[in-house]
């Protein structure tokens, strides 16, 4: 049986829509927005789209977006010093400061000068250490979204076997946490890993976010498996462009139960739950109930 897939263009604008209502609850009953920075330095042109969309998406949802665009050359200082105004900014509830940054700027000084209760990143270490210490924390987007996708595809995660390959600071060791959370047995797999094709088809839920177009392939997928692709890799085939994730999608698709497609499939859901993060950091900011179903 072909696998099921799952639509994350649909989910992320199910997401996009609940918070949009919170959004109008909190304005009628509390004459309050929330409000999203978003800090770009430079000019590179994926990060100028991404950016971009942000801010779209940001006002669809009744949200109030501040973009502040700094030159290639800012100094450290001056991005400091305007992190630091935003933290103190009332109308502010969440930063984002786009990465990667120039190579003149320390990426890890800049995140954590965010206030952590802004943070919707989830980047900064006091974010990092409380995810990973099971407390209430801002959790980073992707992971966020996949957990999400997976929670409505199966309910309970608990007892899972979750194959988690990649291991970096904003995917896949957070998902990790995220998945032991839900009480998944985790494994994270990388490129070093021995017989990868053997552990990734122990997987009951297997979360490919390497980086690495198509190198997941069916014959690594545990029959009925799930199968979640963070990747987003850009190749040439047959003299074309194409958008292609870490997942092989057609032979992994004739294995898996089911499976997120590149395009549509983990993307979307990304800044949907920038959004959704936005929102929570504000209802705590203002000691309100958080949104259901929205945060980890
Ligand atoms: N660049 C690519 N993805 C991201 C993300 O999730 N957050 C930030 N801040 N920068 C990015």
């Amino acid at each position: 049986m072909p696998a099921t897939i799952i639509d994350g263009k649909a989910f992320a604008a199910k997401v996009r829509g609940q918070v949009a209502a919170h959004v109008a609850r909190l304005r009628e009953e509390h004459g309050l927005i929330p409000g999203l920075a978003v800090v770009l330095v430079g000019e590179d042109p994926a990060s100028q789209v991404y950016v971009r969309n942000k801010g779209t998406q940001t006002l669809e949802v009744g949200m109030n977006s501040y973009e502040h665009k700094l030159a290639v050359d800012t100094s450290e200082a001056d991005l400091l010093a305007l992190i630091a105004k935003l933290n103190a900014d009332p109308a502010v509830h969440g930063i984002l400061v786009q990465l990667p940054l120039p190579a003149h700027l320390n990426s890890d000084l800049v995140i954590n000068a965010i206030d952590p209760a802004k943070d919707v990143d989830g980047f900064h270490i006091s974010n990092v250490g409380l995810l990973g210490t099971g407390q209430k924390s801002m959790v980073p987007c992707t992971p966020l979204g996949c957990l999400m996708m997976l929670r409505d595809h199966h309910g309970s995660l608990s007892g899972m076997n979750a194959v988690v390959v990649g291991r970096s600071n904003i995917v896949g060791k957070p998902m990790a946490q995220l998945l032991l959370g839900d009480s998944c047995t985790v494994t994270i797999a990388h490129s070093r890993t021995k017989d990868l094709a053997e552990v990734c088809r122990r997987a009951d839920i297997l979360v490919a976010a390497v980086g690495r177009a198509e190198m997941i392939t069916g014959d690594m997928v545990k029959p009925g498996a799930t199968v979640i692709d963070v990747g987003i890799n850009r190749i040439e085939r047959d003299g074309k462009a194409k958008l292609v994730g870490d997942v092989e999608f057609a032979s992994a698709a004739e294995v898996a139960g089911a499976i997120t497609p590149v395009p549509g499939g983990v993307g979307p859901m990304t800044i949907a739950c920038l959004l959704a993060n936005t929102l929570t950091a504000c209802c705590r900011a203002k000691g309100l109930p958080e949104p259901e179903g929205l945060t980890a």
